[in-house]
């Protein structure tokens, strides 16, 4: 198998005259009773020992959650949000919404001057910037719910990773002196991440005594303390101190829900993923449903006829992304439509070989009516699935840590459209439908996704990456189910991106040939090469001999995919 595989590549190797892009494979971890991937090898080993004693996907999933918040600490969170896609053994998908929510005195025009100009920096530094986080319910609440286990037991391996501190490896420490300034700016940050006011180095152990004992009170009392106790109090008395406007009835009003996920279907896979709040489901969906149309296998891996026809269905989508979605609780959001097999090919009918469509000449066609994330993906030895997706939206959120509570809050309220027309931190224009409302949240574009055939999983995944979590996602699919990759040579293959606006084509360096470059910049495509971006974090389960194939992204290298 594995030199059937070897000569596979070789043979791709020669033929798109691109080894570099599979110059890092290593092969997938590949067992048989239970997977855990995170983007922190920490994390996946509290996943797995959770798993290993006997806990289902969702204990597992809950403790990777309280973990990485610890070990990850600049995505994984107590102080966000995020979402979380079951496929239970019985064969039932839940879709877990614990997306923040704006505060009740948020107004429209919070984050524009007397001019109705964007301010620079308000919708993502300091308190204004934070939604009501909604990570400790979500994840309480899927444990309640579907969990085997207590949330003490759940939650020790993360207090005892807090209060006795765990090892800094070079990724981990590489995020962390990209945000040293930040860090410098406010004392009690300083006095956790910064070592006598320097960065920590590869090595050194990072204790944080305060997030222990917040860790500690829920862990003792449930999110009533979170929600309605001392860290509700202890978080309003710094935004109110501090320019912001959350206030007590935000904490106890905050509510999560369950929802029913996205479904497609894709050359005969049942793709279950995001609900609004999140566009990452609908957007998956339509780019798919666009995409079946065209025999990409046959066209082949980045050829120029599949790298055209993915680009154009990307854009396409995101343009019905921007414009159409928002929370359903305030909108309604065409999703029928949107992943129709008939709307897909009307799209394709004004995709033309060859020929790009300018972002700009979309709206012709209309027929109807912030990056810094993470994810894990966990699997068990009964059937269930747990894709999760959640985060403070950019690297530790609005960089802002309440008093002694010693976590990060979210700078979610980005991730509404501030002004229509005006770009986000991620480039994303927006329009009204994600507006600014007293107790709306956010578009999100988190992808937790799970793949089934036959009723049996077949993959779970997700990524960070702010609006290209979505394409991440996209062509981590493609690459398994129409280019037969294995897992971590899905996961790790270059990427590249289009999301409407602007009307450029991102790509991961050396992504396509020089002349495949060379003929989509002919075509009049503007490619735009950037550092690499997301992480796929992902598994893979063999229909016939149920190996479980789990794939940590090498863009992660302090991650981990688990198994035994
Ligand atoms: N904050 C990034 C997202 O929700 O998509």
């Amino acid at each position: 198998m594995k030199k059937t595989i070897e000569l596979y590549f070789s043979l791709l190797c020669l033929i798109f005259n691109s080894c570099h892009v599979f110059a890092a494979i290593k092969n997938p971890a590949l067992l048989k009773q239970g997977m855990v991937v995170s983007e922190q090898h920490l994390a996946s080993q509290v996943g797995i020992n959770i798993l290993r004693s006997g806990g289902n996907a969702i204990d597992a999933a809950v403790a990777v959650g309280y973990a990485l918040a610890v070990v990850h600490p600049c995505c994984g969170n107590i102080g966000g949000g995020g979402f979380m896609l079951l496929h239970l053994a019985n064969d039932k998908n839940i879709f877990i919404n614990f997306r923040e929510r704006a505060p009740l005195a948020a107004k429209t025009d919070m984050f524009l001057d007397t001019k109705g100009q964007v301010i620079p920096d308000k919708s993502t530094v300091g308190y204004l910037a934070v939604a009501v986080p909604g990570s400790v319910l979500g994840l309480d609440t899927a444990l309640k719910k579907y969990g085997t286990m207590t949330r003490q037991q759940i939650m020790a391996p993360a207090i005892h990773l807090a209060e006795n501190g765990f090892i800094l490896a070079p990724a981990d420490v590489k995020i962390l002196e990209k945000n040293v300034k930040s860090f410098r700016h406010s004392p009690n940050v300083a006095a956790i991440f910064l070592k006598h006011n320097q960065p920590y180095q590869a090595g050194d152990r990072l204790i944080q005594k305060d997030l222990a004992n917040t860790l500690k009170l829920i862990s003792a009392n449930g999110p009533d303390v979170f929600y309605k106790g001392r860290i509700a109090e202890s978080i309003v008395n710094a935004s109110q101190k501090n320019g912001g406007i959350l206030s007590l009835k935000d904490f106890s009003e905050y509510r999560i829900e369950e929802l029913a996920p996205v479904h497609c279907m894709y050359r005969g896979y049942s793709i279950f993923s995001a609900a609004p709040p999140s566009s990452g489901g609908t957007t998956l969906c339509e780019m798919l449903n666009i995409l079946e149309g065209y025999p990409l296998s046959h066209l082949g891996y980045h050829s120029l006829a599949s790298v055209h026809n993915t680009i154009e269905a990307m854009r396409y989508a995101f343009f019905d992304r921007n414009s159409e979605l928002g929370d359903p609780d305030f909108i309604n959001n065409p999703i029928q439509h949107l992943i129709s097999k008939d709307y897909a090919a009307q799209i394709r009918q004004h995709i033309h070989s060859g020929q790009i469509t300018p972002s700009s000449q979309l709206q012709a066609v209309k027929s109807h009516e912030g990056i810094n994330t993470t994810h894990y993906s966990i699997v068990d030895q009964w059937g269930n699935a747990a894709s999760v997706t959640y985060t403070l939206n950019s690297y530790f959120g609005a960089k802002v840590i309440a008093g002694d509570t010693g976590f990060f809050l979210n700078s979610e309220m980005d991730d509404f459209t501030s002004k229509p027309g005006v770009a986000n931190k991620f480039g994303l224009i927006q329009g009204a439908s994600n507006a600014i409302f007293s107790g709306k949240r956010p578009l999100s574009s988190m992808t937790p996704t799970i793949i089934t055939k036959d009723n049996q999983v077949m993959m779970v995944l997700g990524s960070p990456g702010g609006p290209r979590i979505i394409t991440a996602t996209l062509q981590a699919i493609l690459n398994v189910i129409d280019y037969k990759m294995n897992i971590q040579q899905a996961v790790n293959s270059p990427r590249f991106h289009h999301q409407w606006l602007p009307d450029e084509t991102n790509i991961e360096p050396q992504t396509f040939p020089e002349n495949t470059m060379k003929k989509l910049q002919a075509m009049g495509y503007h490619l735009v090469t950037g550092q690499p971006w997301g992480a796929v974090e992902a598994i893979q389960i063999d229909p016939i001999t149920k190996n479980m194939e789990g794939a940590n992204d090498m863009r992660r290298p302090a991650g981990s995919a688990v198994g035994y």
